[in-house]
């Protein structure tokens, strides 16, 4: 990336809203974020979106070391950022995947307990439930909302699965539960809120948080790169290379 004005020569990652997939973007110069020393292009790129989702959808959730939070799809790009940010600030994490092969590395990541959405149920109950979910599945939502402990949160990130299923709030009722929704796109403008997260994030990147780059396609085979996310095998982030 090019960057003029007092920034130049330096190494930079872009917060940008869409259009990511493009050889020149123009970004405003608070949108930039210093890429530290020993991080690949690739590592930086995955950084941004899925480090900020992360943060801030926990802290949204007023999530207080010692929590016991189970992460949906915790292999992805989000996953694996969401495991590390939820260690770093105190918590427990318990990491959900769809196949077994995927498992090991939120475990690489602090996950203490790891499990395919089929043994989730179960293992989670005989641990005593989660006081926070970060869902990202979907359809999960009424299972995941089973697990939580009372006054327990469940943070609606996703539809991967590409099922919105609707809350009943006799549920939420009778364990006095939240359902709290995330959406990054619209907390880009909130200078405070990105400072914050930025100086939580921002010095311990490279260091005790990591971006997990999954498969790095170039340019010329981006449409390989989307069918690589439908299929479903990848782990961590799936970079384009421009
Ligand atoms: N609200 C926000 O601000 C925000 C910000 C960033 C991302 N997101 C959302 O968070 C989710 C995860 O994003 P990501 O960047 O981590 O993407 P990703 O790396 O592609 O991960 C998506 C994960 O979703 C799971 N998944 C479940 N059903 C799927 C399906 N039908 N097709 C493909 N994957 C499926 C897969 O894990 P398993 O195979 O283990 O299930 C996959 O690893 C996405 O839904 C994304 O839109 C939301």
């Amino acid at each position: 990336m090019e960057v003029v004005g007092q920034a130049e020569g330096r190494r930079y990652a872009a917060l940008i809203g869409q259009g990511g997939l493009a050889e020149r973007v123009a970004v405003p110069r608070e949108a930039l974020l210093p890429v530290p020393e020993g991080l690949s292009p690739e590592e930086a790129a995955s950084f941004p979106v899925s480090f900020l989702t992360a943060y801030l959808a926990l802290k949204q959730a007023g999530v207080r070391p010692g929590e016991r939070v189970l992460v949906q799809a915790a292999a992805g790009a989000l996953g694996t950022a969401a495991v590390q940010v939820a260690r770093a600030l105190g918590l427990e994490v318990v990491a959900a995947a769809s196949r077994a092969e995927k498992l090991a590395l939120p475990q690489s990541l602090g996950a203490g307990l790891a499990a395919t959405y089929e043994e989730l149920p179960e293992k989670v109950r005989a641990l005593g439930g989660v006081d926070l979910v970060l869902e990202v599945r979907g359809k999960a939502v009424e299972e995941s909302l089973s697990l939580l402990r009372p006054k327990g949160r469940l943070v609606y990130i996703g539809a991967a699965e590409g099922e919105v299923v609707p809350v009943n709030p006799l549920r939420l009722m009778r364990k006095n539960l939240s359902v709290v929704g995330f959406w990054l796109s619209p907390l880009l403008g909130e200078k405070p809120l990105l400072e914050e997260a930025l100086a939580f994030l921002l010095p311990r990147l490279g260091k005790t948080l990591r971006p997990v780059v999954g498969k790095v396609f170039p340019f010329a085979e981006a449409e390989a790169a989307f069918q690589a996310l439908l299929d479903r095998g990848h782990v961590g982030k799936i970079v384009v290379r421009l």
